[in-house]
């Protein structure tokens, strides 16, 4: 078998991996980042929509924000729908002008692509990991499966950014990682459609039918989900069946209802936490969804996975630069705090907005829990400072 060998092996072309590339690439680090799926699946795969303040000026200052700044969309507030009330909770006012920007996932993937590109550092597409060895040795390597067949790589690090089912936290021995999580008795049905968004900021709707989520990627792309039970399949859900939901739950006494128009785009996501720890064993690294995962209502998920890398590139670099392992030492520590955060925060949301079909005490709580965001300017600032930069406090 073919043998290569560099610094830093990356399992995985998400935002978290292709991000790390890019800090290390910066610090003159060596790095091979391997993605299982094709260039034109990891472009096209629609995701997460919201990128907190703190990780906007990590894209800007690092040099891959040039078309964020441009192209994405910056929001100052939300607006809250409560049984066909709106209310908006105003995020600059709250939260001394900070915002958040509106840019699809794909977008600052492509961005880090072309970028590594034109770098010419080493990044495979259509190339498996199938095997993590070596986690306590010197050099640790990566079993890689492409068409082609079977090459070893071998590195001084090798950091999984390989998803929430990725090899890299399945390869540690058992009993070394524990599993902390929770699945939520509902998923979202998501759909990115042709049409204009009718609203200017993002609608998180509490309707006795259920969730919805009124987003937006673009002047004429509209982002929609709906909370549905967690058994539901796409089969079940026509597009006539969709609009109708979604106009039912969103609908407003205030503002217009939405647009519709051909639906680009549909998927069902299921709801859970999930939190991995230590996010190290030995030479192998955890950054992003491989070592925890949030419910999306809080849109949290790639914010966390990109603060984590934003860490670990500096204790990185001072290890293999400068012998010095303290940054490393205290990396999966200091990341768990702020991923056990985001776990609270994104619970918060969640059950807040998503109404139990057959249990009224429950509702009772969540109705009294969005109405103090409603009333108190206390609460709502806590939720705006949460909401638009959490994974940089
Ligand atoms: P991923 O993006 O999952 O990347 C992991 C990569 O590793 C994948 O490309 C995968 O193909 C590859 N891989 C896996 N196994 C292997 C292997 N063995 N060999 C090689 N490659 C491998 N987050 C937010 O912050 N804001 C939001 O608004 C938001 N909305 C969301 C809405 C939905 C519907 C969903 C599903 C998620 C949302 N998220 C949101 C979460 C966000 O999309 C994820 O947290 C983010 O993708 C994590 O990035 P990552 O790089 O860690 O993992
Ligand atoms: C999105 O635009 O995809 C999005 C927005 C807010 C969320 C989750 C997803 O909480």
């Amino acid at each position: 078998m073919e043998s290569v060998r560099t610094q830093v092996v990356i399992i995985g072309a998400g935002p978290a991996g292709l991000m790390l590339g890019h800090l290390l690439e910066i610090e003159g680090v060596d790095s091979v980042i391997v993605e299982t799926r094709s260039l034109d699946y990891v472009q096209q795969r629609v995701r997460a929509g919201v990128i907190e303040y703190g990780v906007a000026n990590l894209l800007e200052t690092s040099g891959v924000g040039t078309r964020m700044r441009a192209e994405g969309l910056v929001h100052h507030g939300i607006e809250i729908r409560l049984d066909g009330a709106s209310h908006r909770i105003a995020l600059s006012d709250l939260y001394d002008g900070r915002a958040i920007t509106v840019y699809g996932q794909q977008e600052i993937v492509k961005d880090l692509i072309t970028a590594r590109r034109s770098s010419g550092a080493p990044l495979f597409f259509d190339a498996t990991v199938t095997a993590v060895v070596g986690h306590t040795a010197p050099h640790p390597a990566v079993t890689v499966r492409t068409i082609d067949g079977d090459r070893e790589i071998s590195a001084d690090y090798v950091v999984g950014c390989d998803g929430s089912h990725g090899v890299a936290s399945a390869s540690v021995p058992a009993g070394v990682l524990r599993r902390y999580q929770r699945v939520y008795p509902f998923s979202w049905l998501g759909i990115l459609a042709e049409a204009p968004p009718a609203a200017e900021e993002l609608i998180y709707c509490r309707h006795p039918q259920g969730f919805a989520l009124y987003s937006m990627r673009s002047p004429s792309l509209s982002r929609l989900y709906l909370g549905v039970r967690p058994d539901e399949t796409l089969d079940a859900w026509s597009d006539e069946r969709i609009w109708d939901e979604l106009t039912t739950r969103l609908a407003s006494d205030e503002s217009a209802t939405i647009t519709q128009g051909p639906i680009i785009e549909r998927g069902i996501t299921p709801m859970r936490s999930v939190v991995v720890a230590p996010m190290r064993y030995g030479r192998l690294l955890l950054a992003g969804d491989a070592a925890h995962i949030v419910p999306p209502t809080g849109a949290k998920g790639m914010n966390l996975a990109l603060a984590d890398v934003r860490l670990l590139a500096p204790a990185l670099v001072a290890s293999l630069r400068d012998g010095d392992d303290r940054l490393l030492d205290s990396y999966s520590d200091q990341c768990l705090r702020r991923v056990w955060r985001a776990e609270e925060f994104s619970t918060y949301m969640t059950q807040m907005l998503h109404p139990h079909p057959n249990d009224e005490f429950e509702n009772g709580v969540q109705t009294a829990r969005l109405r103090q965001v409603i009333e108190s300017e206390d609460t709502a600032r806590a939720l705006a400072r949460n909401y638009v930069n959490l994974s940089s406090l």
